[in-house]
C-alpha cells in the first residue's frame, strides 16, 4: 500500500497568513490515533494564536483543536479504537507544540482518550462541532481543585457532576452562563443542564430559542441596560442554590455585569474563558478564575458520555456548522471569517 502524502496549513511565523505545504505523515505514539480529517473546525483561540504566536512552541507550527474524520493509525495501549472508525477528537497542539498534533491538517495526532465515536447517522461536518467546546465546558463545571491556567492565574474548580445519559433530577443548583449562544457557553448550557443544573442564559435576543434548545431554563439579552437586575431577580425567583456564573465571553464590560450579579446574589464561582479582573476588584466572596481546556477530568467524560449521548441526541452538535470550503485552502478565509464574528455558528472547513 503506497503511503499517503500529508499536507498542513502552516504557520511560519506570527502575523502572517497560513501556507499550505507537504509535512510529514504522524505515526501514533502510544495512547494516540492518527486521524485521517475530514472536517476541522475553527475557533477564537487560532485567530489568537496566528496573530500573535501565543502559545506556539515549534515553528513552524500547525494548530487547530478540532478534528472528524477516520481513524488511520491506532498506537500502543489503545482498545476502544481501531482503523476505520468514524471519530471526533480534541487535537492538543495548544499544550503538547507538536505540529504533528494540529488540526490543519490531512493527518492528526490525537490522544486516544480525548476521541469518541461518532454515530453513522452524525456527519463528519455536524460532529466537528463538538470536541473542543466540550472539553472546555467540562473544564469548567467539572473540576475539584483549581489547577493553573496560566502563570497567577488559576482554573475554577466548580466540582460540579458529570453530564449524566439518564435524565437526573435537579441538583437544586442555578448556573448563570454569560455568552449562551457562543460555542463554549452553548455547550455549557448542555453540559450543565445534562448534569441536572438550572442554567440562566445571557445571550442575543436572535438567539434565545438557541439559548433553550441547549438547556436555558431562561435567557436574557446582553444588550438589556437592566441585565444585572433582570438576572438577579431571575436566580432569586427559581430560588435555587446560586453556584455562580460561567463567563464565555469575558470582557470589561460583561465583568462589569458578573461583578454585580454575584455581589447582590451573596458570591459564588465566577469562571471565565480569560483571566478574571484582578482579586482586588472582586467581592471578597468570589473565587475567581480562568478554565483551560485541556485536562484529565474530562477522560471519563470522552469514554462514556459522547458516544452514546450523541446517539441518543442528548448531546447536540451545536452550534450547527457553517462551512468555509473543502480543502486546507479555506482555513485562511475561515479564520478571516471568524475575526469578524460569528453568532451561534461554527465555522467548519471539510477536507
Ligand atoms: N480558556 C479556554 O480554555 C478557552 C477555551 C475555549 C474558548 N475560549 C475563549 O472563549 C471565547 C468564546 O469562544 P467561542 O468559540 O465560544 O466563541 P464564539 O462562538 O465565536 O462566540 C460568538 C458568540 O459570542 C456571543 N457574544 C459576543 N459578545 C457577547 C456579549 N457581550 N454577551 C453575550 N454574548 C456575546 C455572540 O452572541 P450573540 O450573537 O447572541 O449576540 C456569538 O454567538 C473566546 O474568547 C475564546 O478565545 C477560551
Amino acid at each position: 500500500m503506497s503511503v499517503p502524502q500529508n499536507q498542513a496549513a502552516w504557520l511560519v511565523k506570527a502575523g502572517f497568513p497560513l501556507e499550505l505545504g507537504d509535512a510529514p505523515l504522524p505515526t501514533a505514539g502510544p495512547g494516540e490515533l492518527v486521524i485521517k480529517n475530514a472536517a476541522i473546525a475553527i475557533n477564537p483561540l487560532d485567530c489568537h494564536m496566528q496573530d500573535s504566536g501565543v502559545f506556539v512552541q515549534q515553528w513552524p507550527a500547525i494548530f487547530g483543536c478540532d478534528v472528524a474524520g477516520e481513524v488511520y493509525e491506532v498506537g500502543k495501549e489503545v482498545e476502544r479504537f481501531k482503523g476505520g472508525d468514524r471519530v471526533i477528537g480534541h487535537a492538543i497542539n495548544l499544550t503538547s507544540g507538536r505540529p504533528q498534533d494540529g488540526a490543519f491538517a490531512l493527518y492528526t495526532v490525537i490522544p486516544a482518550d480525548k476521541a469518541a465515536i461518532l454515530p453513522n447517522e452524525i456527519s463528519f461536518t455536524d460532529g466537528v462541532v463538538v470536541p473542543f467546546a466540550f472539553e472546555a465546558a467540562v473544564c469548567a463545571l467539572s473540576l475539584k481543585e483549581p489547577g493553573v491556567a496560566m502563570p497567577g492565574v488559576s482554573t475554577p474548580a466548580l466540582g460540579l457532576p458529570y453530564p449524566s445519559l439518564q435524565d437526573v433530577p435537579s441538583t437544586g443548583k442555578t448556573l448563570v452562563v454569560y455568552g449562551g449562544s457562543s460555542s463554549v457557553g452553548s455547550m455549557t448550557i448542555q453540559i450543565a443542564t445534562a448534569a441536572g443544573i438550572h442554567v440562566i442564559a445571557i445571550s442575543g435576543v436572535h438567539n434565545f430559542d438557541f439559548s433553550k434548545r441547549c438547556g436555558a431554563a431562561r435567557v436574557f439579552n446582553h444588550k438589556d441596560a437592566l441585565l444585572a437586575g433582570k438576572v438577579i431577580e431571575a436566580v432569586r425567583d427559581d430560588g435555587n442554590e446560586f453556584i455562580g456564573i460561567f463567563d464565555a465571553i469575558a470582557t470589561p464590560e460583561t465583568y462589569a455585569d458578573d461583578i454585580t450579579i454575584l455581589e447582590q446574589l451573596g458570591g459564588g464561582h465566577l469562571a471565565c474563558v480569560h483571566p478574571p479582573p484582578p482579586n482586588s476588584d472582586l467581592p471578597a466572596n468570589v473565587t475567581a478564575g480562568m478554565i483551560f481546556a485541556v485536562n484529565d477530568v474530562v477522560k471519563p467524560v470522552w469514554k462514556d458520555y459522547v458516544t452514546p449521548a450523541l446517539q441518543s441526541g442528548k448531546l447536540q452538535c451545536l452550534p450547527r456548522p457553517f462551512v468555509v470550503g473543502k480543502g486546507l485552502e479555506h482555513i485562511q478565509s475561515a479564520l478571516d471569517k471568524i475575526k469578524a464574528g460569528v453568532s451561534a455558528t461554527k465555522l467548519v472547513v471539510e477536507l
